[in-house]
């Protein structure tokens, strides 16, 4: 029986000082101490020990209870303790967490997916390259002779051999072709890099999204058409455009697409510098020497392309007037657009 009580003095010796919770302190209390303990049990079975042995069982029994106990006493006080810490910080546990910020995507990527859906919707499929390119992909196919402005490096970022940071997406019209016959209806969209002061209208990294479609019987007026229903997408049901005659080499005819300013409806305003008009970006019947270069028939086949500024059109979808305000990453103003 001696040793049966030292057994769970031992135990409790263990258990009490680890337990983490008033409730769980109460368990222990009952198991060791309540009227259905082991050690009420034993007490109860004293009376059938030797006459001798009781007194010593009894005593041993007495001083095992006040162990148990008092580690119960000092547990209970050490977990109070605890628990006033908090109090005395001030912390109030009931009260409701301070909200924490959730992280948004930017107003760029959100218009770059929302582009990306419209053409995916008008049957495009999306066709990925790379920023880093060669004199041949971003300038030589496109029909883009050594002696154009654009080459220059003061317009042009080279790196090392003939490679260049491409400086528009309309290499991926070259890569794709090189790759699959016609019929082919593609966007691409990436980030472009140009020699460019920064200021209110310029960065010298940007994005675009091109769109090439070359198919047997494909027309101006099919080109026409794709830009003036995205633009209705991207901006509103009565937005209207119009095309301007104007020079790319890999395209021909080319033409530059405005649409008519979303702000003043085309009476004249700041946004459109009294014009009435807001330029969206450039566009063409694709020349028949890019057609050539890739081994096209170009009696046979047609199309069309254009590449349009990203940037632009987020800035005149949230009312941003300067270009930098989209990446100086100030929390409060893209908060705003989001
Ligand atoms: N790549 C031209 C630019 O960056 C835009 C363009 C694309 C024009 C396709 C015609 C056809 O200015």
């Amino acid at each position: 029986m001696k040793e049966d009580i030292q057994k769970i003095l031992a135990q409790a010796q263990k258990s009490i000082p680890s337990c983490e919770s008033e409730k769980n302190l109460e368990e222990l209390r009952v198991k060791y101490l309540g009227k259905k303990s082991l050690l009420s049990n034993f007490l109860t079975k004293i009376g059938t020990l030797p006459k001798e042995e009781r007194p010593k069982i009894g005593d041993l029994l007495n001083k095992t209870k006040n162990e148990i106990s008092q580690l119960i006493e000092q547990k209970k006080q050490e977990l109070d303790q605890e628990k006033n810490s908090f109090q005395s910080q001030d912390i109030d546990v009931t009260m409701p967490g301070r909200p924490f910020p959730i992280g948004a995507k930017h107003p760029l990527y959100q218009i770059w997916e929302e582009i990306e859906d419209i053409f995916i919707n008008l049957g495009f499929e999306v066709a990925e390259g790379p920023e880093i390119e060669s004199e041949y992909y971003n300038f030589d196919a496109l029909n883009t002779p050594s002696w154009h402005p654009a080459r220059n490096p003061q317009d042009t970022f080279y790196l090392k051999g003939e490679m260049l940071l491409r400086t528009q997406t309309s290499p991926m019209q070259i890569r794709v072709m090189e790759k699959f016959k016609p019929p082919i209806k593609i966007i691409s969209t990436g980030r472009c890099y140009r020699v460019d002061k920064v200021d209110p209208s310029h960065l010298p990294v940007f994005h675009q999204v091109e769109a090439l479609l070359v198919d047997e019987g494909i027309t101006m007026s099919d080109l026409k058409g794709a830009l003036d229903s995205f633009v209705k997408r991207i901006f509103s049901e009565d937005t209207r455009s119009r095309f301007r005659p104007h020079f790319f080499p890999f395209t021909e005819p080319s033409a530059e697409m405005d649409i008519l300013c979303i702000n003043c409806k085309g009476a004249g305003c700041k946004l459109c510098k009294q014009s009435g008009w807001l330029e969206m970006g450039g566009a063409g019947m694709v020349d028949p020497a890019v057609l050539e270069e890739v081994g096209y028939d170009s009696e046979k086949y047609t199309g069309y392309a254009f590449g349009l500024g990203i940037e632009r059109i987020a800035m005149l979808r949230y009312g941003i007037s300067d270009i930098r305000r989209l990446i100086t990453n100030d929390l409060r103003i893209l908060k705003q657009f989001t």
